[in-house]
């Protein structure tokens, strides 16, 4: 296999690259139930609402696929996909509360339903439950992976919350961001898997997790802009509303006119955005190529995840994963 991977006209769906690790995700969604467990009745209700609030599974079908890469019998796969997606779960807590979101997966958000406060303690109790089952477990390497993960996504969320002048944000700072806050867990996910079932590929395949991570996050800008809530579950243009500079954005800034830059800049300063305001800023950037912009950024990430794979042997799970950046570039949720 090549990094010129043999492109299918049509882009895989989710169930297919799940299939060869359906029964096992089905013990994943066990697990978390299993380990979010709380004795104390508010942790319990929101953990419900939480477990009813069904996301893709994107990273504990890594975990499951970079398990089974080398045949092996993995005991422990599925409930590190668990600690994964508990992680992912967390921070997606604490991000609705920072961006003031207020649906999520289709479902209103803790700090919608609930208050900001619970959404920090609430995130924190998950955090904390992944720590203690990791703990438990004794595994130190995938505590040590999910652990390092945790603190660079942690870093990289506070790098997007200390932009002074978000206007000022280049290409460089964008791609930091995202690779702390997004491919920093999509490669742990990987390399949790390896840890599991396939050691020899644990360098490699934590390699391709930071790039389809990349992939993922730039694919996630572009949905802001071109998708709807309905397919989302989560509202569409919430990056200009909450004066959030992805990549669509940052790559015309210095094409604008004048008058087009006034009208950004009039976007960013104002705290009550007006939904007129968001479609014609959304509209500059389309119109400058922006969303093409950010779209090739994303096939050259997918090129280098599809590179990262050159060596795997060839195998159910590693057709999977292929499919899984083709995915990650084209999905529409
Ligand atoms: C959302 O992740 C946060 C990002 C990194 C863009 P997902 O798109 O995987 O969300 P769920 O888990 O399917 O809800
Ligand atoms: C990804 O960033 C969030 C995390 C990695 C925690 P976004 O803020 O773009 O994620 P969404 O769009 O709210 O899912
Ligand atoms: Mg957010
Ligand atoms: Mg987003």
């Amino acid at each position: 296999m090549s990094a010129s991977w043999p492109r299918s006209a049509v882009t895989p769906s989710l169930g297919e690259i799940q299939a060869p690790v359906k029964d096992r995700l089905g013990q994943v969604a066990l697990e978390l139930r299993r380990i979010v467990v709380a004795d104390f009745p508010m942790i319990e209700q929101i953990s419900e609402h939480l477990l009813l609030m069904k996301g893709k599974l994107f990273r504990p079908t890594l975990t499951l696929l970079a398990s089974s890469i080398e045949g092996r019998p993995a005991p422990r796969a599925a409930t590190f996909g668990a600690l994964v997606e508990l992680v992912h779960l967390a921070t997606l807590v604490h991000d609705d509360s920072v961006d003031h979101s207020a649906l999520r997966r289709g479902m209103p958000t803790v700090n919608s339903l609930f208050s900001h406060q619970i959404s920090v303690i609430m995130g924190d109790f998950l955090y904390s439950r992944a720590v203690a089952e990791l703990a438990r477990l004794g595994d130190v390497e995938v505590l040590r992976t999910l652990a390092s993960a945790t603190n660079e996504m942690t870093v990289g969320e506070m790098r997007q919350l200390g932009a002074v002048d978000a206007l000022q944000f280049s290409e460089d700072d964008y791609e930091a961001l995202i690779r702390a806050k997004t491919a920093s867990l999509l490669s742990a996910a990987c390399e949790i898997g390896c840890i599991a079932g396939a050691p020899d590929f644990r360098s490699v395949l934590s390699r391709y997790g930071r790039c389809l991570g990349m992939a993922f996050q730039v694919a996630d800008d572009l949905l802001d802009y071109t998708a709807t809530e309905a397919s989302m579950g989560k509202p569409a243009g919430s990056d200009l509303r909450e004066h959030k500079v992805t990549l669509p954005l940052i790559a015309v800034l210095p094409k604008m006119t004048q008058a087009e830059r006034r009208e950004v800049e009039t976007l960013f300063a104002s705290s009550n955005t007006d939904e007129d305001q968001i479609s014609r800023v959304a509209g500059i950037v389309t119109e400058h190529g922006g969303l093409e912009y950010a779209r090739n950024r994303g096939e050259q990430f997918a090129e280098e995840a599809h590179a990262a794979l050159a060596d795997l042997p060839e195998s159910t799970a590693s057709a999977a994963l292929h499919d899984a950046i083709a995915y990650a570039v084209d999905r529409s949720q």
